[in-house]
């Protein structure tokens, strides 16, 4: 087995091995030469597994930011097309393409990573856990309400871009783990694509956009929103009432929100159904880094020794001293007993903030031998919940 990053003149393998676990096996030759030009961005790093047989695996690390409040941006390697040619399943070989993966963001800075799993413990046994809860709220436009602030609603034109960028970056400012985008990203979200237009709405308010939704395409069963945000109650009532305006076209409409989102409760009604999961599955690939980033108030400070483990990602592995003061944070490795120690996953979960570090100890293994230090690591990584709306 050879691993090593996949070439430009091998992406036609990497093509072949993409249709067939993704697609069916659908030759679409427009699909290659989109992949193509995929690979030649420079955010994308192909990681391929090779044998005597050629390309085996393949495992692609997109290069993200995450947005932690207005304190820090992380950046973050999102995984996506992880593929083994049937043949060659169960000999371990995504399971190496993984780890060298871990190394391909350590070195590269990628402190954190984040994926979509297929199954949740095939990326739980690498290091990876579910991070972030998000509420799907499903509406009949039906019980939407008329109201006079949807006059201040129009779609909105290119131009308007820069204005819900705008919104949007406000908005990220009160989660942790939310994308900082860039042009392309936003292009994904708002322009039309192949077969259906993308509907975009924007509230004006007194003092210029504070909200938009945007969906591409309409169901008329269940239409899915793919990004609803606001920055008050408001622009939220005024854009509900622009949805009730398709309710002789939709039956119903969906989207997701952040878990501490209050529409639920504002919006009480029997036909309102809100269901909840997990946002993604996320890592902390390389601990001294993340703990570096931290910003804690100036109220907090202190030493606390954690003990962590991590088997796929061995740099992690050991008792960090973490040192915090003056609203910054060291992390060295010592040799001192660990006043709390836990593993990468759990380690993980209370990095992002949801679950908290309360919950992580409540029901996974997190031993604690001093309630100080156990107070201090609570204080230091408390803030905000986590959410993320892109996905890869
Ligand atoms: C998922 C996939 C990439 C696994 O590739 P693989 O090379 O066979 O995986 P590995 O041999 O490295 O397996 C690593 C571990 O995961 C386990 N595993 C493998 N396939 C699994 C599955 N479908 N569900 C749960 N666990 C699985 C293995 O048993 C092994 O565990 P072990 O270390 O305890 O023995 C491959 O089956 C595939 O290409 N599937 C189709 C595409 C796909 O769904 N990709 C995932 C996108 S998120």
């Amino acid at each position: 087995m050879n691993i090593r990053l996949i070439g430009e003149d091998e992406v036609q393998d990497a093509y072949y091995l993409s249709a067939q676990a993704f697609r069916c096996g659908t030759r679409d030759d427009n699909f290659a030469v989109k992949r193509q030009a995929d690979a030649d961005k420079p955010d994308t790093v192909g990681i391929g597994v090779y044998d005597d047989a050629g390309l085996q695996t393949k495992v692609m690390v997109i290069a993200y930011e995450e947005v932690f409040e207005d304190k820090f941006v992380a950046p973050m390697g999102g995984i996506g097309g992880v593929a083994c040619l049937p043949a060659s399943r169960g000999k371990g070989y995504a399971a190496a393409g993984l780890k060298y993966a871990l190394e391909v963001m350590k070195d590269s800075g990628q402190y954190l990573s984040a994926l979509y799993p297929f199954s949740w413990a095939f990326y739980r046994t690498l290091g990876w856990e579910w991070v972030g809860v998000q509420r799907e709220y499903k509406v009949p436009a039906a019980i939407l309400k008329s109201v006079p602030e949807t006059e201040s609603v129009r779609e909105a034109t290119s131009a308007d871009r820069p204005a819900i960028a705008k919104i949007y970056s406000k908005y990220c400012q009160r989660y942790r783990g939310m994308a900082a985008r860039d042009l392309r990203a936003w292009n994904r979200l708002l322009n039309h694509r192949e077969g259906n237009y993308t509907y975009t709405y924007v509230y004006e308010g007194p003092s210029g956009l504070e909200g938009y939704l945007t969906f591409s395409g309409m169901d008329r069963d269940s239409t899915f929103i793919n990004e609803f945000i606001v920055l008050n109650t408001t622009a939220q009532k005024a854009l509900l009432g622009l949805l009730k305006r398709h309710d002789m076209q939709v039956k119903s409409f969906r989207w997701n929100a952040p878990d501490n989102d209050q529409f639920w409760s504002t919006f009480y009604h029997n036909d309102l159904s809100t269901s909840i999961s997990t946002v993604t599955q996320g890592r902390v690939v390389d601990v001294a880094a993340a703990l570096s980033a931290l910003k804690p108030g100036l109220a907090v400070s202190g030493k606390v020794a954690v003990g962590i483990t991590d088997t796929a990602a061995p740099w992690n592995t050991g008792v960090w001293q973490i040192g915090v003061e003056a609203g910054t944070v060291t992390a060295t490795q010592a040799g001192s007993e660990p006043d709390i120690s836990l593993d990468i996953q759990a380690f993980t979960q209370a990095y992002y903030g949801t679950p908290s570090l309360a919950a992580v100890r409540e029901h996974s293994g997190v031993a604690v031998s001093s309630e100080r230090a156990f107070a201090l690591l609570t204080d230091l990584l408390d803030g905000p919940p986590m959410w993320l709306n892109d996905h890869f």
